[in-house]
Parts: structure tokens; sequence; C-alpha cells
């Protein structure tokens, strides 16, 4: 895959490169650390636009959410935001899935009132379902914190059944030609300082603009989801390509 800097973009920036335990085990410590601060800060300093992004990923999952008896999982959940979110669509059951337990602590108790969304520890890159028992995978901010991209799109494929879709959700490349300096601006050089001071959190802030600039670009990403087996593949920007949205079926 290709990335917007030099280094291959093999998976997560944390741990030792290459080493997937390392990587997992630095990303579970990191968001731990946050998970008190996290949603807070997600809605401060993005200024809800999170909330709009996710609510948009939703909207996507609409028309398999509709389908009485669908089971949608929802991976690298976290404090539980989307799963929520696409379980106010649902005709079926959502599955919240993340391996750090200070964050789903966090999903469950937002969660508690609504009857068709559970939360289950589990690794996306090993996740507890069945090959082909799922309609609909998500993820959102997750993806670039894997320890393996190509891992991760072989098991969301792995879990879908024919026809079944798929929708990451992630930071991307701003292509505003005016606020792009501005935008890269407040990302790379403010809001790891806003982020730090509140979380009290050394790193895992600046981890955020260091891990999207070496993340794959929307073609790239799109371009993989193709070569893993994914079909009808495409992807929509938001708010200038800060964030996008890649979807693919399985055949
Ligand atoms: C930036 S948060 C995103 C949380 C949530 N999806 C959202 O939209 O706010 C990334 C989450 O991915 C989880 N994560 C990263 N790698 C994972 C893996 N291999 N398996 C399960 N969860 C993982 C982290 O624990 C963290 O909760």
């Amino acid at each position: 895959m290709k990335n917007h800097e030099s280094r291959p973009a093999r998976g997560s920036i944390l741990g030792e490169s290459g080493d997937e335990h390392s990587t997992a085990d630095a990303v579970r410590s990191m968001f731990s650390a946050v998970a008190p601060r996290y949603d807070f800060l997600n809605h401060f300093l993005s200024l809800g636009t999170d909330i709009l992004w996710r609510g948009a990923a939703a909207r996507s999952m609409q028309s398999i959410l509709q389908r009485p008896g669908s089971v949608v999982a929802d991976l690298c959940c976290g404090t539980g935001d989307l799963a929520l979110e696409l379980s106010r669509h649902s005709a079926g059951t959502v599955v919240g899935t993340d391996f750090c337990h200070p964050m789903l602590v966090r999903a469950r108790a937002k969660g508690s009132s609504a009857p068709n969304v559970h939360f289950a520890e589990a690794d996306s890159l090993r996740l507890p379902f069945a090959d082909a028992s799922l309609d609909g995978v998500t993820i959102a901010f997750g993806f670039r914190n894997l320890a393996n991209y190509q891992k991760g799109l072989e098991e969301m494929l792995r879990v879908l059944r024919p026809h079944g879709r798929a929708a990451i959700l992630e930071f991307s490349r701003v292509h505003w030609p005016v606020l792009g300096p501005a935008f890269r601006f407040y990302f790379r050089q403010v809001l790891p300082l806003i982020g730090r001071w509140i979380s009290s959190v050394p790193g895992a802030y600046q981890y955020l603009p260091e891990s999207v600039a070496r993340f794959p670009d929307q073609e790239s990403l799109a371009a993989a989801l193709r070569s893993t087996g994914f079909t009808k593949v495409g992807y929509r920007n938001f708010t200038g390509g800060a964030a996008a949205l890649h979807f693919g079926e399985k055949l």
C-alpha cells in the first residue's frame, strides 16, 4: 500500500516495527490511558464533526441494517459511538468489538439501555466470528491502528456473507487547496498540544497526526480493498478529505 510518506504502511506505527504483538500491546496501552477523556477529546478536537462522520457511516449501512435479523459488527468500537449509531438503524443485532477493556467498559455503560447492541472483547485481526457469518462490518478510526492492515482487510472479508458490506471510516488526505494548509497546521501542531494537556497522556495525540501522515491515502486504501477481493469498492470524502468512508462488498 502506498502512503503519504516514504515509510511502508504495513500497520500502525506504534511498537517495534514488524512485530505485531508489540504493536498491539502499545496500541492497547495507549487507548487504555486515554479512555477516560476519549469521548470528550474526540468531540472537542473535531468540533463535533466526528459525530456527523459516524452518522454518515451508519446511514451508508442502512440497507443492510434494516433487514430483520441482520448482524453487523463494528470492529475497534472503542467507547461504542458508531455501534450505538448503527443500532438505532438496525432491525437486527449490532456487535461492537474491541481489544481494549477500559474503552469497552465505557461502551457497555453507554449501551446499557439499547437492547440490540452487544459488546465483546476481541482482536480485529482474529475475530471470533465464523466465516461468512455477518451481513456487515464497520470500523471507525480503528483500522489505522491495526498492526497489519492487510490481515485486517482479509479478516473483514472472511467474516462477511456473500453480498455483505464493509465500511471503513478513517482520517485521510485533505484536498482543500486553501484550507488544507490551515487544517494541517491545526492537526499537526495545535491538536497534539491540546490533546496532551487534556488527556495528560504524553504522545497519544502526537501519534494521531503521525499515524495519519503514514496511512494509505484514499486511492491506495481503495486499491487495497480491491486487491483483497472486495467488489463495488468506492469512497466518499468528508470535510475536504479530513476523513474518508471507504466501502466494499463481498462477492
Ligand atoms: C481511535 S479508537 C476508535 C474508537 C471508535 N471506533 C470511534 O469511532 O471512536 C481506536 C480503537 O481501536 C482499537 N483497536 C486497535 N487495534 C485493535 C485490534 N487489533 N483489535 C481490536 N481493537 C483494536 C483500540 O483499542 C481503540 O479502542
